[in-house]
């Protein structure tokens, strides 16, 4: 049975002054109900101090970074790197965003580059995939999913990939209040394991989790949890506010 892994992406928003008063009213809601699922917070890079001031030692809540360059240092302005992220106890890091690849012209390979080296420093990848509603309806998800996943998982070894989570989010449902069926997720899904299996094998495909991103709300959290192959979830605007994300968790846990 694979745990769930229930991800917060503030994306630019909550500075460091409000991201510690989000974890001291989260972390006291937090209770029996969550202890079945991994809790990940990532907050925008300047407010990852506060949060692992806070969050450091917490038993049950792990810190993500939004991004990370794929270089180890030297003149690259703007950017961190994964030794920066260790230094603040950040654990996960969230590679391939829609948003980065469509505002930041992030491709296939450097995003492959990416996870390659957050594994080098043994940070968890959270890979993001998905298709954009033109790519579903001219019947190419499976293709563009597939080219995703083979580009971005290149010569990430077996190891690497039962560390790795995915995260399939159909762009059409990011932000937009417009959510994957139940079943269009799950069905989805099953085809991201599939190409997993294709590449590592049944075993680590079994292993690997697969969260599902896109207008996650307390609503839709417990039906979207409940599919075989949802594992877990990437929440954006439903995770600006304590209470509703902590409801997102609640509701998906395991009966
Ligand atoms: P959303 O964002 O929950 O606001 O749709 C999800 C994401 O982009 O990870």
């Amino acid at each position: 049975m694979r745990k769930l892994i229930i991800a917060a992406n503030w994306k630019m928003n909550v500075g460091p002054k409000e991201t510690t008063d989000f974890i001291n009213s989260f972390t006291a809601l937090l209770g029996r109900k969550c202890e079945h699922t991994d809790i990940v917070l990532a907050p925008p890079f300047v407010s990852l101090p506060a949060a692992s001031e806070k969050l450091s030692e917490h038993p049950l809540v792990a810190l993500a970074a939004q991004n990370v360059s794929q270089h180890d240092s030297g003149a690259y302005t703007g950017e961190i790197s994964v030794l920066m992220l260790k230094e603040l106890f950040t654990h996960y890091v969230i590679i391939g965003h829609s948003e980065r690849r469509s505002l930041y012209g992030e491709t296939d390979e450097i995003i492959n580059a990416k996870l390659l080296k957050a594994r080098q420093a043994n940070i968890k990848p959270i890979f993001c995939i998905g298709e954009t509603l033109e790519e579903r309806e001219s019947g190419r998800l499976e293709s563009v999913l597939r080219t995703q996943i083979e580009g971005g998982l290149k010569d990430l070894t077996a190891k690497d990939m039962t560390d790795t989570v995915i995260a399939y989010e159909p762009v059409w449902a990011i932000g937009t209040g417009v959510v994957a069926t139940a079943e269009q997720a799950q069905e989805t899904h099953a085809f991201v394991r599939s190409v997993v299996k294709d590449l590592y094998g049944e075993d680590i495909a079994n292993k690997v989790r697969i969260q599902y991103g896109g207008s996650v709300k307390p609503g839709n959290a417990a039906e979207l949890m409940g599919q075989p192959d949802i594992d877990g979830a990437l929440v954006g605007g439903a995770a600006l506010d304590p209470q509703s994300f902590y409801d997102i968790i609640s509701n998906s846990a395991p009966e």
